[in-house]
């Protein structure tokens, strides 16, 4: 049976926005002894987990068949033909500063490919959206990514590595390009807001690695239905498990990848 994309995605921005806010509820009630690290620069609360877990029990009655691939573990299935991918609180270091960027990020995808995509930014209740052939939304608003054409009248944005260090030369030297010759950079903490961003046409173009499906999933396929592009380093498909991303408005994608080619594919 082919599920009704655009209804359930009608669920999903619910289930989101439920989600979001139990999120914002707790923002003042979250203290040093509730942060719980999970590797170097990696943290979590309770209200990440409580989060996933609201949001994976909507789910299951929207499509009891459907896997999960979760950031927080609450719920681990086998491979199914559908499988959510859900990053509850996106941005868990900015809500732990009470800094206002964060978000719900989740995607439905079949098999290979994504067919659902929300992303919710909380604080300024913002709700980015689409579904497989039915164009890209903002609080109902259709929405398309920038006309810019040049690197050098865009404004990116990136987020910086805080644990794989692996790269961080030939980033810096992506990066250093970047400040000489764009608009500039911003860093919002929300990798599923900036592609979010890329997807209504705030930003130009946004670039990270070391990042993990859950950040990823859904704001790419946004930036997809908006008439982006998205890829990873190589200019190849593999940018939801392949830990890098680049995601243009299509016009500068060519000229972005030759950039992050020479940066991080030379010997
Ligand atoms: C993080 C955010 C951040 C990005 C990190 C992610 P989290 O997700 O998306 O912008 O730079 O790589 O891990 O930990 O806040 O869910
Ligand atoms: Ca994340
Ligand atoms: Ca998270």
């Amino acid at each position: 049976m082919t599920p009704d994309l655009q209804n359930i995605t009608r669920e999903v921005i619910q289930i989101s926005k439920a989600a979001g806010a139990f999120i914002r509820q707790e923002l003042d009630k979250v203290k040093n002894h509730h942060i719980e690290s999970k590797g170097t620069h990696d943290y979590v609360t309770y209200v990440d987990k409580t989060a996933e877990k609201q949001i994976v029990e909507g789910l299951q009655r929207l499509l009891p068949d459907a896997g999960f691939i979760t950031e927080e573990k609450t719920i681990e299935t086998s491979q199914k033909e559908f499988m959510w991918v859900i990053d509850p609180l996106d941005g868990t270091t900015n809500f732990i500063h009470g800094l206002p960027c964060f978000s719900v990020s989740i995607a439905l995808m079949q098999k290979e490919r994504v067919v659902i995509g929300v992303v919710y930014e909380i604080n300024l209740d913002e709700c980015f959206y689409a579904w497989d052939g039915g164009g890209a939304f903002l609080n109902e608003q259709p929405i398309k990514v920038s006309e810019t054409s040049e690197l050098q009248q865009s404004l990116l944005a990136t987020g910086f590595p805080y644990h794989d260090y692996s790269r961080l030369e030939k980033y810096l030297e992506l990066f250093t390009w970047c400040l000489h010759n764009t608009h500039g950079i911003r860093r919002l903490g929300s990798a599923a807001v900036d592609l979010a961003y890329v997807a209504c046409g705030r930003f130009d173009a946004f670039f990270e690695y070391s990042l993990n499906s859950w950040d990823v999933a859904a704001g790419a396929f946004i930036v997809q239905e908006a008439g982006g592009r998205v890829t990873d380093f190589g200019g190849g498909e593999n940018y939801i498990f392949g830990g890098e991303l680049i995601a243009t408005n299509a016009k500068i994608c060519d000229e972005f990848l030759d950039k992050a080619r020479s940066a991080f594919h030379k010997e």
